[in-house]
């Protein structure tokens, strides 16, 4: 990395289960990598083994960036032996999630349901720092669980068992993907916690996450949802960053992009209807970025065929070569 990049933010790609895996690194790598990426959770129980699918997006992972390795369960001495594994690997650190609102997940108190228990966060922490010693020990957390009563309480656990990186969502749990980001509350973390923050929540352009920068004081950015819909994101950031035009991205480009995930080997195996509709939840936000009207997203929804679905993509995306990606959602999600 050249000296300059290095005095830039940080950035980094927000692990997304079921997407960020290591076809889909390897072609964000394609439009320009983040600084960092993380995986989709090893869930941790008594009975885990790490998913091989999920380790060969750090051992197979030649993106040139490093990648931490996340895990969400609440089982200590299960979490102290799978930390212990991934450290073996070539990882940039372990991270332990905090914040995934899936009731099923947060039911069983593992990750957001651990925010309303900061004494097992004390615990757990404090066992997990003892066995991650000789790697950074990193945390993805939201703000609170329904409210933000146990913000600070978590805050100083963060800096009392020397976190090395927390990036933080600015929702809480109950909030999942929808409503304000707090990014006073990111901003609060910058100033109260000894380590870096990246924040994370809604950026969804270069010049957002200028401004959440600037509001915030982070360190960097994470991106998740709009790196799905924009892949070029992270040079565009970059660019906004060293004060550059941002380059608009032609359309054509977006259907290559597009034809490069639905040749996703673990794609490729699914039945027909698996694999449209795994390309769907991509599309649905490159959608976003394409057609202000939402007839490419609805259109994209109804398709039910591989022919149908590329027809649509070919009527939106390569009958005008002028047309580019918009630089931020067309529409509201
Ligand atoms: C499909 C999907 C899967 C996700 N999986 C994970 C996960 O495995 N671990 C995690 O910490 N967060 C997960 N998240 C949350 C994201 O990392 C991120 O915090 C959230 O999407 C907000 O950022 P964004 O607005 O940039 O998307 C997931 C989000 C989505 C949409």
């Amino acid at each position: 990395m050249s000296k300059l990049l290095h005095k830039l933010p940080l950035t980094a790609l927000a692990p997304m289960q079921d997407v960020t895996n290591l076809w889909f690194m390897k072609v964000i790598a394609e439009y320009g990598s983040p600084d960092y990426y993380f995986t989709e959770y090893f869930r941790v129980n008594e009975t885990s083994r790490l998913n091989r699918n999920i380790l060969a997006s750090i051992t197979e992972n030649d993106t040139g960036r490093p990648v931490f390795a996340q895990m969400i369960g609440e089982s200590i001495p299960d979490l102290v032996r799978t930390a212990k594994e991934l450290c073996r690997y070539n990882i940039a650190g372990v991270d332990l999630n905090m914040g995934c609102p899936a009731p099923r997940i947060y039911r069983k108190n593992v990750g957001g349901g651990l925010l309303r228990e900061p004494e097992k966060v004390n615990r757990i922490l404090g066992e997990l720092r003892q066995a991650v010693n000789d790697k950074p020990l990193t945390v993805k957390m939201r703000v609170g669980f329904e409210n933000t009563d146990t913000f600070y309480d978590i805050l100083d656990l963060i800096n009392y068992h020397s976190i090395d990186l927390l990036s933080l969502h600015g929702r809480t749990v109950k909030e999942m993907y929808h409503g304000t980001v707090k990014y006073d509350l990111i901003a609060e973390a910058v100033r109260y916690v000894n380590c870096p923050v990246l924040a994370n929540g809604n950026i969804y352009s270069a010049t957002t996450a200028l401004e959440v920068l600037d509001k915030t004081g982070a360190a960097g950015v994470m991106v998740g949802r709009w790196a799905i819909g924009n892949p070029w994101i992270f040079s565009q950031i970059r660019q906004a960053l060293r004060g550059e035009a941002i380059t608009s991205v032609p359309l054509v480009e977006v259907y290559n992009y597009i034809n490069r995930l639905w040749q996703a080997p673990a794609a490729e195996n699914f039945p027909q209807r698996a694999r449209i509709g795994y390309i769907k939840m991509f599309l649905n936000y490159v959608a976003l970025l394409v057609d202000a009207n939402g007839h490419f997203l609805r259109l994209m929804r109804q398709a039910q065929t591989e022919v149908e679905l590329f027809e649509v993509c070919e009527r939106f995306l390569l009958n005008d070569e002028t047309k580019t990606l918009a630089l931020s959602p067309l529409q509201k999600i």
